[in-house]
């Protein structure tokens, strides 16, 4: 047994987050959290109630609403009041909205709120978005800063867009995450960035088992500071 430990990885779209913070979890036996599908959440929301532009609104939707997310065959499922909108998060309507919905204030600290929620419940979590070795767990045990080319972010969001049997051209995903990008980076709150201490790991050229293994190297090398406890 150890004390609560948090793994934080943060990076932009497509740098391979998602996948490598999913495999680590199951190999630690961690809890998982998609924070991108937090906000993908509300934005899906804000669109269906036509409320997109009214930040007070949807800042108060983000505060008052419940969220449960459940990772089950490898992919997380969230219900926001019961309804299960994970097949509703991932579209490119959603992707061409979220960023503008991820920069209200108020929606982020309601979100930041309920990430440090679900974190407390659990004493070994890997938690994945743009702000956590920043602002949601500056003192993460662990923090990792994921980046890729834009070439081959483009082409592994393409390739999971044709995997959900939906036909984008590659040019336009990359001009969606390149304005992600600047939106995300530049925004005034919470703005993506890599914590000063953060281990930078270029996933451009690393095959999905060689992140995990970089990733696990630096859990390993910190839970041996603190025992002898290894995985
Ligand atoms: O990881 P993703 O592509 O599913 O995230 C979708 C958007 O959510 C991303 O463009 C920015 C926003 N996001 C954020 O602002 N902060 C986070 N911690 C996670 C995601």
């Amino acid at each position: 047994m150890f004390r609560r430990f948090i793994v934080a990885i943060d990076g932009p779209a497509g740098s391979g987050k998602s996948t490598s913070a999913k495999l680590v979890a199951q190999r630690l036996n961690f809890l998982y959290i998609d924070t991108g599908a937090m906000y993908r959440a509300i934005t899906f929301l804000a669109m269906k109630n036509n409320i997109l532009v009214d930040h007070d609104t949807v800042s108060k939707l983000a505060e008052s609403c419940t969220m449960q997310l459940e990772f089950i065959d490898g992919n997380t499922k969230i219900h926001v009041d019961g309804d299960d909108l994970t097949s509703k998060i991932r579209s490119p309507e959603v992707n061409s909205h979220v960023s503008d919905i991820s920069k209200i204030a108020g929606v982020r600290e309601a979100l930041v709120k309920k990430q440090r929620a679900l974190a407390a419940e659990n004493q070994g979590v890997v938690m994945e978005g743009r702000d956590i070795g920043t602002v949601v767990f500056p003192d993460a045990d662990v923090k990792i800063y994921l980046t890729a080319t834009i070439d081959e972010r483009s082409f592994r969001r393409a390739k999971e867009f044709a995997e959900q049997g939906k036909k984008v051209a590659v040019e336009s995903v990359r001009d969606n995450l390149i304005q992600r990008d600047k939106l995300d980076s530049t925004r005034a709150v919470s703005p993506l960035s890599k914590a000063q201490d953060a281990i930078e790991v270029d996933t451009s050229n690393t095959t999905i088992e060689e992140q995990v293994e970089i990733i696990l190297q630096s859990i390993n090398k910190k839970l041996s500071k603190a025992s002898d406890t290894k995985y």
